[in-house]
C-alpha cells in the first residue's frame, strides 16, 4: 500500500514495487491540485502509472477519511505500507493550519491505527521530513563561501544527524504537524512494537514531481527555465544550500528497511554531502543543462524557519543497512529532470 501514490515519492514506489511482481495498492485523492492549483495537479502521474504497471489499483480516497481507510483495510492484507501523502509544503501550512494538521497528523494517525487492527504484522514507513528540526541546524556555526554557506567546524562536516533536537525550535506549522506525525510512527514502533521506520527527508526530488513554487525546488527551477516566469530565491544571499536525492534512491532504502525492519527508528534521508548544492549553484548548473538564461529574482528575506545549510548526515541509515548507497548523483538527477520537464513542455503535457 503506498499512499501519495501519485506524488513524487509515491509513484516512485509504486512503480518499484510493481516491477518486481507485488501487488500495489495506492491511495491518492489529488490533494496536491487543491494545495496548489493546477501546476500541482498530478492527474498526468496516475494516468502514466495506470498505463505503465501490470498490478496496480489506485484508490481515491483521502487519509483523513478514516472509514474509507478501514473498509480498504479490511478488504486487504497489506505487508508493507509507504506513507507519503501529505500536505508538504511549510508556507502553503500558514494559509491552511488545520487542513494541514488534519491532513499530515491526523491522516498518519488514521493510517497507523488502520494498520495495527487489520495488519498489525506489516511494515510500516512513515515519509518525515528534516524540518522537524524546525531552526535548530541554522545554530551550527557557518562560514560564507563565494557561491554557499558552509558548516564552519570540522566536526559538522558530514551534516545534520538524527540527535538534533525537535523541540525548542521555531518549525513552521508543516514542521510541526509533520513532528506529530513523526512522534506517533514512533510511539507506534516503540509502545505497540510494530515495525514501523521514519524517513525524515532532506530535498526528494526526482523527473515524477509536479513542482510547484511552494514546494519541489529543482522541479520548479527546471520547469521556470524551461517555460518562462521569474524563480523568487528568498534570503541568505541565495547561498542557502540543500541536499537532494533521487526518488529512486529514497524508495530503495524504504526496500533495505522493509526487509529488516527496525521498530521505531528513525533517520535522515537526503543527498548528503556529494549531492549538496546552494541555490546560486543551482540555478548556475540548470542553466548550463538546459542553455537557456534562467530569469530569478532576489527577495531580500528569508522564508520564516527555514534552513539556511543543510545537509542530511546518512552515516546511521548506511550503518544499519550498509548495502545501501546513493546511485543517482545530483547532475545525472538534473539531466533526468531536465528530460522530463522538455518532453513535458514540447508534448504540452501539463505537470
Ligand atoms: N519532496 C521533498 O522535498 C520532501 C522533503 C522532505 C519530506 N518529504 C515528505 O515526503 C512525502 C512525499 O513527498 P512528495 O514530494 O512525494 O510529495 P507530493 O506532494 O509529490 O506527493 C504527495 C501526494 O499525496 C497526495 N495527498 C495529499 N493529501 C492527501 C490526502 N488527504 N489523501 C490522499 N492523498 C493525499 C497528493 O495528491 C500527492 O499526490 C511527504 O510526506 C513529504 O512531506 C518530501
Amino acid at each position: 500500500m503506498v499512499t501519495g501514490s501519485s506524488g513524487l515519492i509515491g509513484s516512485e514506489a509504486v512503480e518499484h514495487f510493481d516491477r518486481q511482481g507485488h501487488h500495489v495498492h495506492g491511495i491518492d485523492n489529488n490533494m496536491r491540485q487543491v494545495f496548489f492549483g493546477d501546476p500541482g495537479d498530478t492527474a498526468w502521474n496516475l494516468d502514466r502509472l495506470c498505463r505503465t504497471t501490470k498490478n496496480f489499483t489506485h484508490h481515491n480516497v483521502d487519509i483523513r477519511d478514516r472509514s474509507a481507510l478501514e473498509t480498504l483495510f479490511r478488504s486487504q492484507c497489506f505487508d508493507l505500507i509507504v506513507h507519503c501523502a501529505a500536505q508538504p509544503s511549510h508556507d502553503k501550512a500558514r494559509d491552511i493550519p488545520i487542513v494541514d494538521f488534519e491532513v499530515n497528523a491526523l491522516g498518519t494517525v488514521n493510517l497507523l491505527e488502520a494498520t495495527r487492527l487489520h495488519c498489525p504484522e506489516a511494515v510500516f514507513v512513515f515519509l518525515s521530513t528534516n524540518k522537524v528540526y524546525g531552526d535548530a541546524p541554522n545554530e551550527i556555526p557557518l562560514k560564507e563561501l563565494e557561491t554557499r554557506w558552509e558548516y564552519a567546524r570540522p566536526e559538522d562536516y558530514d551534516g545534520i544527524d538524527e540527535n538534533c533536537r525537535i523541540d525548542r525550535t521555531l518549525h513552521s506549522l508543516f514542521g510541526a504537524s509533520k513532528a506529530s506525525a513523526d512522534l506517533m510512527a514512533q510511539e507506534y514502533g516503540r509502545y505497540f512494537g510494530m515495525k514501523v521506520g521514519v524517513f525524515r527527508g532532506g530535498c526528494l526530488t526526482g523527473p515524477s514531481h509536479s513542482g510547484v513554487e511552494l514546494h519541489g525546488f529543482l522541479s520548479y527551477l527546471v520547469k521556470v527555465a524551461l517555460s518562462g516566469g521569474t524563480y523568487s530565491v528568498f534570503g541568505y544571499k541565495g547561498k542557502q544550500v540543500r541536499d537532494n536525492i533521487h526518488s529512486h534512491d529514497v524508495v530503495r532504502a524504504i526496500e533495505a528497511f522493509a526487509a529488516n525492519p527496525r521498530p521505531g527508528e528513525v533517520y535522515n534521508m537526503g543527498g548528503g554531502r556529494e549531492n549538496s548544492v546552494s541555490m546560486l549553484e543551482a540555478i548556475s548548473k540548470i542553466e548550463q543543462l538546459t542553455g537557456k538564461k534562467l530569469n530569478w529574482a532576489y527577495v531580500d528575506e528569508n522564508r520564516k524557519g527555514n534552513h539556511i545549510c543543510y545537509i542530511s548526515d546518512l552515516r546511521k541509515f548506511q550503518s544499519h543497512y550498509p548495502n545501501w548507497q546513493l546511485t543517482k548523483s545530483l547532475d545525472t538527477t538534473l539531466e533526468e529532470i531536465v528530460a522530463a520537464t522538455r518532453a513535458a513542455v514540447s508534448s504540452g503535457v501539463s505537470r
